[in-house]
């Protein structure tokens, strides 16, 4: 992500222990509500009974000589001594010895699907099966979900019932691949972080970890041939006080002191933790694009040979990129890999591949000369050409080649598999072609992007990605036949850092949607369920809070849909969270809800200007942020609005209606209430029908530089009785300095002099370009308008 500014329980019959004997099945709706596993199993069923742990404890069996097993039991073991404060004792045995009521047994069972198991609960004891060591992990992740959510604290918490609920579970995920990535370039993560981000993905069930090590803005890994790159490359000016986009260079003489990286005892000692929790990583190390960062440490595998600094915040486009002309391009590259290659044991090494501009291989010699030679016709065929050279290399080593979908641009490389993040286009042509596929579409899978509405989250990069959304992820196109579809390995969350500081922000980008995400990759796509899951979500929250994982609360925002009744001149709204059965309070007279605020039971009539100020309350307490909505009841609403120059699709403001819907927008551009025009004027007529007694027309505008949106250049106010000729009420220009920096609104009025008259025109002319100094000095500046109010 670099440049978003434009940015259950199935079928019957199905036998299970056999200690347990057959069990009847339920449907997937019948799961208890106290029951919260995630990712929700393949088949569970209740039982009667239940296991009583604390304060008897119990013996954990295990089979005899299995060290790996054993030390699976030997952490359940040890988080339940801890937190019961009863005994948990280790011994081997394949059965549960007569008279025994408290024991866990981990018992082999051959057939089970690598990653699957069964685990069977009631007042006998716990029988956990698998046939891997991997599958006895998931058993216990499942067993920890099934006891309080207290198994999560680090703390003794002797006041909770420690039961297991009596239950017959058989797992085993739907795809191989679950993944997620988190970018270290944008900004450094310790690897203390990585590490609880690794339990935190094994908590979830997902067993691959994306480490995107490498990128303009910091190299992030050690390579002991190549010291510059960590000795430059990990270091940048140190910007942080400024808007990613609004950072400038690193300043001659200035020092670079914002960064760090991983020594190769780093990566190893991760590495061994992330092997200790099934998660295999994958290492990213960005070509041909991406890499001002060991540019700035070894100019010369560019084509200009720089000098290059590494970029404190946002560069676009990518255009200081290695030289594919250069054959110590290739002798770098290659070095890098081998070093990467001894660090990390998984098959798959992914290269990225995305976003180059050619730019600069266009006007290099050696580029040209390499086209030449080889007979490429492109440049997009010298980036296939150099991705296949890198492939043959990985391949004699062993290893396996990964890529953003951009590999398939000039021919994909022979073995390569594809990182489909552009919508799922090039997932689907890659697997047709029989390569393997990982499914991230940024649409569904790309969680930099806000998770509530923007005016009441951190800053971030743009687009809208909730919960609901990210559980709405199907990584299997409905395109693909059953033999193109066995090449989606699965799905996968991207964590882009542009936006993200610090751990604690890491963390509240990825919880909750990562249980969303984890549902995706594990659960049968039919054993998918909304409703469900925000039941089993109360259960996950409480086991974030326990973890000490600063989840969003965004989930419990208030989101209000309102639709317009023009003839009744009222607005019907409909407020909501993604949340099960939300106490929802709220106030209209711009005061802050409390418990004790009016109940939302059904929709509300709004028939007058007002702000409306929700939230969701759980005893007694505020869970999510408070939103706001403003009215403004007028008598342009839900008039038709005829534009000269039509919006931008992606800021449609609420469509055709968006300037007469009564609705004002916030200071986020990407709220849903402004509708923007890119380099355009906006010339607006609106139509009230009839003649009309008009006093006061109003527009409101937006200016936020970062996302390159300008007041307009001036603005003009003309009322007719024919819809032909026009008469001027007002005139307003500079509305405010093009450098005043920020994010400001500003109303605009004229006084119609209460004429009677039918027909409205706004014109707000676009500064055009973005102008001198600005980072898009050159390019289309943006104008966002929400409202056009007519009284
Ligand atoms: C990407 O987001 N550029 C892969
Ligand atoms: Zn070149």
């Amino acid at each position: 992500m670099k440049n978003i500014a434009k940015i259950c329980l199935l079928a019957a019959g199905l036998a299970l222990l056999a200690a347990c004997g057959p069990v009847r099945t339920v449907p997937s709706a019948g799961l208890a509500p106290e029951i919260s596993v995630i990712p929700r199993p393949l088949k569970l069923e209740r039982r009667p009974g239940e296991l009583l742990l604390a304060p008897k404890g119990a013996v954990i069996l295990v089979p005899p000589g299995d060290v790996e097993v054993r030390g699976t039991a030997a952490e359940l073991a040890d988080r339940l001594s801890r937190c019961t404060q009863a005994a948990f004792r280790l011994a081997e045995g394949n059965s549960i010895p007569a008279g025994v009521s408290n024991a866990i047994l981990f018992k082999k069972a051959a057939g089970l699907a690598a990653e699957g198991y069964r685990l069977a609960a009631g007042p006998e004891g716990v029988t956990l099966e698998a046939s891997t060591p991997q599958g006895f992990f998931y058993a216990v992740q499942t067993l920890y979900q099934l006891l309080p959510p207290a198994i999560y604290g680090r703390t003794p918490d002797t006041m909770v019932r420690w039961v297991v609920p009596g239950v017959a579970i058989e797992d085993a995920p739907r795809y191989p691949w679950r993944g997620l990535m988190l970018d270290v370039s944008r900004h450094f993560f310790p690897k203390e972080f990585v590490k609880s981000l690794i339990d935190d993905l094994a908590m979830h069930k997902m067993n691959t970890f994306h480490w995107h090590l490498t990128d303009d803005q910091g190299w992030r890994i050690e390579i002991k041939k190549y010291p510059k790159l960590t000795e430059i490359g990990a270091w940048r000016a140190d910007r942080e006080n400024k808007p990613w986009n609004e950072r400038e260079p690193l300043k001659e003489g200035e020092r670079a002191t914002y960064g760090g990286f991983y020594t190769q005892e780093d990566i190893r000692e991760v590495v061994a933790y992330a092997k200790s929790r099934y998660v295999t990583i994958v290492p990213e190390i960005e070509m041909p694009g991406h890499c001002m960062s060991a540019l700035a440490a070894y100019p010369q595998l560019s084509c200009t040979g720089g000098p290059f600094t590494v970029p404190p915040g946002g560069v676009w486009p990518i255009v200081n990129v290695y030289c594919p002309g250069n054959d110590e391009t290739f002798s770098f590259l290659e070095d890098v890999l081998t070093e990467v290659i001894a660090l990390f044991p998984g098959d798959t090494i992914h290269i990225g591949g995305d976003e180059v501009d050619k730019m600069n291989w266009k006007a290099c010699p050696k580029c040209q000369a390499r086209m030449k030679a080889e007979g490429l016709k492109t440049e997009e065929e010298l980036q296939s050409w150099f991705i296949r050279r890198i492939e043959k290399f990985l391949n004699s080593k062993g290893k396996k080649l990964m890529g953003w979908d951009e590999i398939l641009e000039g021919g994909l490389a022979p073995n390569a598999a594809v990182m489909s993040w552009r919508g799922t286009e090039g997932g689907i042509a890659a697997a047709r072609d029989k390569h393997d596929v990982v499914m991230t579409p940024t649409s569904y899978c790309y969680i930099d992007y806000y998770q509530g509405r923007p005016d009441v989250e951190p800053p971030g990069i743009g687009g809208y990605l909730p919960l609901s959304k990210v559980y709405a992820f199907e990584p299997t196109p409905s395109e693909l036949g059953s033999d193109e579809a066995r090449h989606i390995l699965g799905p996968q969350a991207n964590l882009w850092t542009e936006y993200v500081p610090t751990t604690s922000q890491a963390e509240y980008m990825t919880f909750p949607r990562l249980a969303a995400m984890a549902e995706v990759g594990w659960s049968a796509k039919d054993a998918r369920s909304w409703k469900d899951l925000t039941a089993r979500m109360t259960a996950q929250y409480e086991r974030y809070d326990r973890a000490g994982i600063n989840y969003a609360r965004s989930a419990f925002n208030v989101e209000c849909t309102p639709s317009i009744d023009p003839a009744a001149k009222t607005m019907i709204v409909r407020l909501e969270t993604e949340t099960r059965n939300p106490d929802i309070r709220y106030t209209l007279d711009g005061t802050d809800p409390g418990p004790k605020s009016s109940r939302y039971a059904a929709p509300l009539g709004i028939d007058r200007t007002t702000i409306l100020r929700a939230g969701a309350f759980e005893n007694g307490k505020l869970r999510g942020a408070i939103t706001e909505t403003r009215f403004t009841v007028h008598k342009a609403m839900g008039k038709p609005v005829n534009l000269t120059h039509p919006y931008k699709d992606a800021y449609a403001g609420g469509g055709p209606f968006g300037l007469t819907d009564g609705l004002r927008g916030t200071k986020s551009h990407i709220d849903g209430r402004w509708q923007g025009f890119e380099g355009d004027d906006l010339e607006a007529v609106i139509d009230l029908g009839a003649p009309t007694t008009v006093s006061r027309i109003t527009a409101g505008f937006l200016q936020n530089l970062g996302a390159w949106v300008f007041f307009p250049e001036s603005v003009e106010f003309a009322v007719s009785t024919d819809g032909r000729d026009y008469r001027v009420v007002g005139r307003a220009a500079n509305l405010a300095p093009l450098d005043a920096g920020g994010t400001m609104m500003k109303d605009v009025s004229a006084d119609a002099g209460k004429a009677a008259v039918r027909f409205i025109r706004v014109r707000a002319k676009n500064i055009g370009l973005c102008p001198p100094g600005h980072p898009g000095a050159g390019r289309k500046a943006w104008l966002f308008c929400d409202e056009i109010i007519v009284e």
